[in-house]
C-alpha cells in the first residue's frame, strides 16, 4: 500500500525521517515531501522550497497523512527574552487539517495551543535527553506514561557529562556529536538539531496512528 505524507515547516526532516520508518515498517510504501520557507540541502525526502500553508491550499489532495511543525518560537519559553513578535500558525494549520478529514499531527514546545495534545519526552525512547514536545494527533492517540527520572539535566550551553541527561538542544549548544549520536540524526548541523525533534518520536506515533487507523477509511482508499 502507498501511503504520501505532507511535511509542513519541514525543517532538516527530523520527524520526517521517523515516520518513513514507521509507516514502512508498518508495510507501506511511503512517499514523504516536505515544504519549508527556507532551503533545506539535507532533507532527505521530496523537497518543496516555499510557504508551508500557500502550498497545503494547491496539493493538499495529493496526500493521505498531513504533519505540521509549526515554527515555535512565540510560544518558547525564550520568548520572555526576545524582542520580536512571532507568528502562530497553529489555528490556521489546524482549520485546514480539520477541514480534510485526513489524518493528521501538529507539533509544538509545551504552552503551544494545541488541542488535546500529547506529551512525548526523549526518555520515553530510551534517549538520555529531558525535553518535551507536544503532538495533537487526530485520530487521538494515548500519551505514554510520564518520564520519569532521578538524574539531574546538564545545564543548557554546558559539555554534556555522562552522570546527566542532554538539555533539549538550543542555540549554540556544546557536543554536537553526543546529540546527533543520541536523537538518530547523525547528518544534522547544529541549528538543524536545534530544531528538530528525535525521528522516535514520530516513528511511534505513526505506529499508534495506525492502530486507530484501523477502523478509519485510509485503508479504503489506499
Ligand atoms: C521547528 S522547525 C521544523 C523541524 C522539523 N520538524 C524536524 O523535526 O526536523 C520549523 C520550520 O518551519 C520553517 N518555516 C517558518 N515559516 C515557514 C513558512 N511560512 N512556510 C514554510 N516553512 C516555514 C522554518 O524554516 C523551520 O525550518
Amino acid at each position: 500500500m502507498n501511503l504520501k505524507i505532507l511535511d509542513l515547516f519541514c525543517g532538516a526532516g527530523g520527524a520526517a525521517a521517523g515516520y518513513f520508518q514507521g509507516f514502512s515498517e508498518a508495510g507501506f510504501t511511503v512517499e514523504v515531501t516536505g515544504v519549508d520557507i527556507n532551503s533545506q540541502p539535507r532533507y532527505p525526502f521530496n523537497f518543496c522550497q516555499g510557504d508551508a500553508l500557500e502550498f497545503f491550499d494547491k496539493y493538499e489532495h495529493e496526500f493521505d497523512f498531513l504533519h505540521a511543525s509549526t515554527p515555535c518560537q512565540k510560544h518558547s519559553v525564550l520568548k520572555a527574552v526576545a524582542e520580536k513578535e512571532y507568528p502562530c500558525f497553529i489555528e490556521a494549520t489546524r482549520c485546514r487539517f480539520k477541514a480534510t478529514g485526513k489524518p493528521y499531527c501538529i507539533e509544538n514546545v509545551v504552552g503551544a495551543p494545541l488541542e488535546f495534545p500529547i506529551t512525548l519526552c526523549g526518555l520515553n525512547f530510551g534517549i538520555p535527553m529531558h525535553g518535551h514536545r507536544l503532538f495533537e494527533c487526530r485520530p487521538i492517540i494515548l500519551s505514554p506514561p510520564p518520564c520519569q527520572t532521578n538524574l539531574k539535566t546538564q545545564k543548557c550551553g554546558r559539555k554534556p557529562e555522562e552522570t546527566r541527561l542532554l538539555a533539549r538542544p538550543a542555540g549554540h549548544f556544546a557536543g554536537l556529536a553526543i546529540y546527533r549520536q543520541a536523537m538518530g540524526v547523525p547528518g544534522m548541523t547544529q541549528s538543524e538539531i536545534a530544531q528538530c525533534i528525535p525521528p522516535a518520536f514520530t516513528r511511534w506515533i505513526a505506529g499508534q496512528m495506525l492502530n486507530q487507523l484501523s477502523n478509519f477509511d485510509i485503508y479504503n482508499r489506499l
